[in-house]
């Protein structure tokens, strides 16, 4: 009998899971209750770019790839990940609903099915979610017992996006959480056949769910290291940050990556799980200092920019600004949390004029500020007249901004919040975060 897998919530995790699976063969079944989403995708149409996404999601359909509204398809299944959202709420605690409603709907279907099928939660949720919470809703409603009738296993995603379907294809680990029983054996059989290089680990249901919090407030610590560092090195005469970052990530105890100083990290998930995990550990007794320096610095890196551009441009009331980049990181359309958007929020509050160029995340911008803000298809369109350009995203094609680039600009002010042009490319007055003055 062929292995038939189903994956709940066709977001970035979803989604590329769904695509992958069904591109390497295995019968999948992809669900979400947005049927105007199921419609594109199953017209082989992801509903937000992401690198390989749609030529995966292509070949997945080929194969056979169903994607529908259609819970019941969990009858069929032997394998059911749930990767639908758990957003913010305004606490900084972690919204469940989604959760709640997918593992009630899932738990209905399990009272039909003969099979024995594993429930693997990808999820981002805090330690204890999966005991107190998801497993009594699955056994309330589905009147069976997990661990006996059905599996259920907590297995943490760490793909980032824009990388999505080489994370998916090839993840650096496995993480099982659960009980040791028959199910956790399969899972564990079935992961190493999909990623046969790839450590798994298997541990306890908290555990689990805490190491992809360790995980992304480790990366969001690193991020706040550099950027900390990097406001130093801004008052060291000629001081480069990017050449400290360089350095230090050559000792293997600290590596290179997540070391790009910049306007802070941003994005679904960083600043979204930092917060969740701030609130958890002062719910359970521990002041997580560390945890709330991290975020200071974070937040304050934006209003080291927006003091920077007030300083240069003596005060920003009616100043036409452009802001090079609102995508929260380059080769996505996704704004959501992106400091890009923040500093925007903020200029726009102190009456700057805002234009901005994009080269993918225009349309989602629109959606924030409609017509508050001008929208550009180039850069150089974008830079014509602008008495300050800030660029935020380091797309590639930046790079190719040249003098003759920016003959338009009112004033030639350029504040590089990514060091695009600190190797002195650029006739203009310049300041870069992270190098002295
Ligand atoms: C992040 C994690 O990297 C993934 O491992 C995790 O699975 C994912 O969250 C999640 O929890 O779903 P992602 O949100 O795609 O992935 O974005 P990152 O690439 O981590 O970037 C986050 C932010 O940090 C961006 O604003 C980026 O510009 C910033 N950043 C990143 C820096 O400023 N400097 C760096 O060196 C790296």
């Amino acid at each position: 009998m062929i292995m038939k897998i189903t994956v709940i919530g066709l977001g970035f995790v979803g989604l590329s899971l769904a695509a992958v699976l069904s591109s390497k063969g295995y019968k999948t079944f992809g669900i979400d209750i947005d049927k105007k989403k199921c419609r594109m995708i199953s017209e082989g149409y992801p509903t937000f770019f992401e690198p390989d996404l749609e030529k995966t999601l292509k070949k997945g359909l080929k194969n056979g790839l169903i994607i529908s509204d259609d819970f019941s398809l969990i009858e069929q299944s032997d394998l059911v990940f749930v990767t639908v959202g758990t957003p913010q709420k305004a606490n900084g605690a972690i919204e469940l609903s989604m959760i709640k409603n997918s593992t009630a709907k899932i738990g209905k279907f399990l009272q039909n099915t003969r099979k024995n099928p594993i429930i693997l939660i990808k999820s981002t949720v805090i330690p204890g979610t999966m005991k107190d919470i998801i497993l009594p809703i699955l056994e309330k409603n589905s009147k069976k017992k997990a661990g006996k009738d059905f599996g259920l296993i907590s297995n943490p995603e760490f793909l980032q996006e824009t990388t999505s379907i080489r994370d998916t294809k090839f993840p650096h680990a496995v993480v099982l959480g659960g009980y040791d029983t028959k199910y956790m054996k399969k899972a564990k059989s079935f992961f190493s056949k999909l990623h046969p290089r790839t450590p798994i680990i298997t541990t306890n249901h908290q555990t689990a769910e805490m190491v992809k919090y360790a995980n992304n407030s480790f990366l969001a610590t690193k991020i706040s290291f550099i950027n900390q560092l990097s406001n130093i090195c801004q008052n060291i005469p000629d001081a480069n940050i990017d050449d400290i970052a360089k350095t230090i990530g050559l000792d293997p105890r600290i590596g290179k990556l997540f070391l790009n100083a910049g306007p802070g990290y941003g994005g679904s998930c960083l600043p979204k799980d930092m917060k969740a995990l701030i609130n958890f550990a002062n719910s359970v007794g521990v002041k997580p200092i560390l945890l709330d320096a991290v975020e200071n610095v974070n937040q304050k890196q934006i209003q080291q920019i927006v003091k920077t551009i007030e300083k240069k441009l003596s005060g920003v009331s009616s100043k036409r600004i452009t802001i090079m980049g609102t995508a929260f990181k380059p080769d996505t359309d996704d704004v959501r949390d992106s400091i890009s958007i923040e500093l925007i929020k903020k200029l726009l509050k102190m009456k700057a004029k805002i234009t901005i160029y994009d080269p993918r995340a225009t349309e989602n911008t629109k959606r924030i500020f409609g017509d508050k803000i001008f929208y550009k298809k180039s850069a150089i369109n974008a830079l014509d007249n602008s008495q300050c350009a800030v660029f935020m995203t380091y797309w590639k094609e930046f790079e190719r901004i040249n003098d003759k680039s920016i003959n338009g600009m009112k004033r030639k002010l350029i504040i590089d919040c990514r060091r695009i042009f600190s190797k002195g490319r650029i006739n203009a007055e310049y300041y870069a975060l992270g190098i002295g003055k």
